[in-house]
C-alpha cells in the first residue's frame, strides 16, 4: 500500500516531462494516488497541448485531462467540477503555473508595463487564490486536503534576471500564508516549495538563467545544481500525511543556497586566482 492509496486529486501546470508538476505527479503516482490533469486550451485545429501533455498522463491512468487557463473562471469552476464528479473530495492540489508576458519579465522591473505586471501576476500568483477558491466554493475539498504551488528565491531577495517574476513569487508566497491562516480551520494545508533553478520551459524565459544555475553550483554548499525528480520527492511528501503537522510554509529545495549569505572561501579564491 503507497502513501497516497485512496487519495486523489489534481495536478495543475504539466507542460512536458521536464515540467516540476509531472515530477510530482510521477511521486504521487507510485504511491497510488488517482489524479486529474489540466493543460493550456488549444488555439489552432490541432490539438497540441492536450496531445503533448496526454502522452504523458495517459499512460500512467490519468483520470481526466482537460482544458483549462487561469485566467478564466469559467474554466477553473469546470476542472474542480469534474474532480468533484469523478472524486467526490479532491485530497490534493498541486499548484505549479507561472507565467509572465517575455518583454515584461526581461527588462528591469522600472520597465515593466501596467498590463505585463498584471498578467504576471493574475497567472503567477492570484490563480492560487483562484484555484483553491473555487474549491472552496464547490465543497470539495477533502478533511486534510493538502496544497502545494511552487516559487523562487528571487521572491526573497532581489536575483537579478528574475525581475518581475521575483515580485510575483513574493505574492504568492504571501498568498501561501493567507491561504493557510483561512483554510487551516477546515483541515487544509497549503504550503510552496521554494525550488533551486531548473531547466524547464518556464525557465527558459527566465534572462540569465544559465548564470543561476552557474552561480547555484558554484555557491550551494552542496556545490550543484538541482535534479527536478528531489522536487518530485518533496513535492509528494509535502502532499502527503508525512507533512501532516505543516501549514504556510516555503520549504527550500535548492541545494542550501538560500542559507548562503556570502560566497564560500573555494569560490572567492578561484575568483582571485583568476584575476
Ligand atoms: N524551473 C525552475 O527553475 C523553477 C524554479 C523554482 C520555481 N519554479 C516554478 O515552478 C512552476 C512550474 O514551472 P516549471 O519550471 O515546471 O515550468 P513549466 O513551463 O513546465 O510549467 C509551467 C506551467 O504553467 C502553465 N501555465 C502558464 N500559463 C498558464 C495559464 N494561463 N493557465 C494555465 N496554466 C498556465 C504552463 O502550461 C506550464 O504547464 C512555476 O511556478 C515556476 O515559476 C520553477
Amino acid at each position: 500500500m503507497g502513501l497516497f492509496t485512496g487519495k486523489k486529486g489534481i495536478v495543475l501546470g504539466v507542460a512536458n516531462d521536464r515540467s516540476i508538476a509531472w515530477s510530482i505527479a510521477e511521486h504521487l503516482h507510485r504511491e497510488g494516488a488517482e489524479i486529474g490533469f489540466t493543460h493550456l486550451p488549444d488555439t489552432g485545429d490541432r490539438p497540441k497541448n492536450q496531445n503533448k501533455v496526454g502522452k504523458l498522463v495517459d499512460p500512467i491512468g490519468s483520470k481526466f485531462l482537460i482544458p483549462m487557463d487561469v485566467c478564466n473562471d469559467e474554466h477553473i469552476a469546470a476542472v474542480i467540477e469534474k474532480a468533484v464528479a469523478t472524486f467526490g473530495k479532491i485530497d490534493f492540489i498541486v499548484h505549479s503555473i507561472a507565467f509572465a508576458p517575455p518583454a515584461d519579465l526581461t527588462g528591469p522591473t522600472y520597465a515593466c508595463s501596467r498590463n505585463g505586471f498584471k498578467s504576471a501576476m493574475e497567472i503567477s500568483a492570484y490563480s492560487l487564490l483562484a484555484v483553491a477558491g473555487a474549491a472552496k466554493k464547490q465543497d470539495a475539498l477533502s478533511q486534510d486536503c493538502s496544497i502545494l504551488t511552487l516559487s523562487y528565491f528571487g521572491g526573497e531577495e532581489v536575483i537579478p534576471g528574475y525581475n518581475l517574476m521575483g515580485i510575483c513569487k513574493a505574492a504568492l508566497e504571501c498568498c501561501v500564508r493567507y491561504l493557510a491562516s483561512e483554510l487551516g480551520p477546515y483541515g487544509t494545508r497549503v504550503n510552496a516549495i521554494s525550488a533551486g533553478p531548473l531547466r524547464t520551459v518556464s525557465s527558459s524565459g527566465v534572462g540569465d538563467f544559465d548564470k543561476m544555475q552557474m552561480v547555484n553550483a558554484t555557491i550551494s554548499p552542496l556545490r550543484r545544481n538541482l535534479d527536478v525528480d528531489e522536487v518530485g520527492s518533496m513535492g509528494m511528501v509535502m502532499l502527503s500525511k508525512l507533512s501532516s503537522g505543516m501549514t504556510g510554509e516555503v520549504v527550500h529545495v535548492d541545494c542550501g543556497f538560500n542559507i548562503m549569505g556570502a560566497p564560500p572561501a573555494d569560490f572567492l579564491s578561484k575568483i582571485s586566482a583568476a584575476t
